[in-house]
């Protein structure tokens, strides 16, 4: 008996050091004002996929795939100065092959719902894929989570960042029009990571890119102590399939009400919906990037993000589906509550909804947008 447990020791050894080699990838100490580009692993058609780090003057480490856009890791400081990653994700490419709710990734075609994946334009009717349930969602079976982006690696004087490209053929997930795609990440010294995306299509086509990383300010446990302040006095209404119904209702005397700073936890369960939380869409009250348009502190770390965009609408969702069965870095299990994102974006399903603001890009013209993450600690 105790023969057999003396032998296992060296697995057991050796088990740890992975484990924490996997885990202290996100700490390693490197130079600041750098981007480097190291192999991420193979694609099942062989292609492959690269991860790049970058790191500011100012503590801030982000790492980034060009597979599916995705963040995988981003190390801020708390009030002490000590770095802790405050994203959910995977150390490795296969965590982001497998089946997983867009951890860290550029959405698009279209991010969020689209009823039933039909829609019209010019009396054109088209079909998209319906994988949630009846509805569209997220660009469909393979989208913009799931290519390989082109990627190039620049440095200014004060940023550090990752441009990334992809041509989404016309007829791709169902979609018209051969559309480029551009998403630029940029990690500035003063600690914000700004999100431009770009695109020109050959058709009309409906647009909606955005960023779906989960967000947890203290890199563990849930998120319900969270403190949120969304400026929007409005969101939109949803059915029971998490299809808009047109109406845009007033957050006041409603659990969807953060004009004022409150926990995320305090009106969580009054929300409904199944599972329960907040999966909704806020109706921002200003369109302009210098307004702020969501803060969320956490108040032990004394981390701070700050979301300022030029779309009309952010998704505010708290991981309502997460669910324990997902294993992320650093052997955590994500369950519900682990980790919020904040997904500046069109109204869901906009490309039905005659009274939202158009989302279709028009061959011609460029489609433009900007959002930016700002962090820091006090
Ligand atoms: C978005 C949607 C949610 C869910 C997640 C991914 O935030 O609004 O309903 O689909 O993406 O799981």
């Amino acid at each position: 008996m105790k023969k057999n447990l003396y032998s296992q020791i060296p697995i057991l050894l050796i088990g740890l050091l992975i484990f924490s080699v996997a885990c202290n990838q996100r700490e390693v100490a490197q130079v600041p004002g750098t981007v480097s580009k190291k192999a991420f692993g193979k694609l099942p058609d062989s292609s492959l996929a690269d991860i790049y780090t970058l790191i500011n003057h100012s503590g801030i480490t982000l790492k980034v795939t060009n597979y599916g856009g995705r963040i995988t890791a981003i190390m801020v400081p708390d009030k002490n100065g000590k770095p802790e990653d405050i994203v959910l994700g995977f150390d490795t490419l296969s965590g982001y092959l497998a089946a997983n709710p867009y951890f860290g990734a550029i959405v698009g075609r279209y991010g969020n719902r689209i009823a039933k994946g039909k829609f019209e334009i010019d009396g054109n009717k088209y079909i998209l894929a319906q994988n949630n349930g009846i509805n569209h969602l997220h660009g469909g079976i393979q989208g913009f989570d799931k290519v390989l982006w082109k990627a190039e690696d620049f440095k200014t004087e004060k940023s550090v960042g990752v441009k990334l490209s992809y041509l989404s053929r016309n007829g791709e997930e169902g979609y018209p029009g051969n559309l480029n795609a551009i998403v630029t990440y940029t990690l500035t010294d003063d600690n914000q990571l700004i999100f431009d995306y770009s695109a020109t299509s050959d058709k009309s086509t409906p647009i909606n890119l955005t960023q779906h990383s989960y967000f947890n300010l203290t890199g563990k446990g849930d998120i319900k102590s969270h403190e949120v302040m969304i400026s929007a006095s409005k969101y939109t209404v949803v059915d029971s399939t998490l299809i808009p119904t047109g109406e845009l209702r007033n957050v006041k005397a409603t659990p969807f009400d953060f004009t004022t700073a409150k926990t995320i936890g305090k009106d969580l369960l009054a929300t409904g919906g199944n599972p329960v939380g907040y999966d909704h869409n806020y109706v921002l009250d200003s369109k302009r990037i210098k307004d702020l348009a969501v803060r969320v502190v956490e108040p032990l770390s004394g981390r701070i993000m700050e979301v300022y965009t030029d779309q009309p609408g952010v998704q505010f969702y708290t991981g309502n589906f997460l669910d324990g069965s997902i294993t992320g870095k650093c052997a955590i299990k994500y369950n519900q509550y682990s980790g919020f994102c904040l997904e500046t974006q069109h109204f869901p399903d906009s490309p039905n909804q005659p009274t939202f603001p158009s989302s279709i890009l028009k061959p011609g013209e460029t489609y433009h947008t900007t959002t930016i993450y700002k962090f820091s600690a006090k």
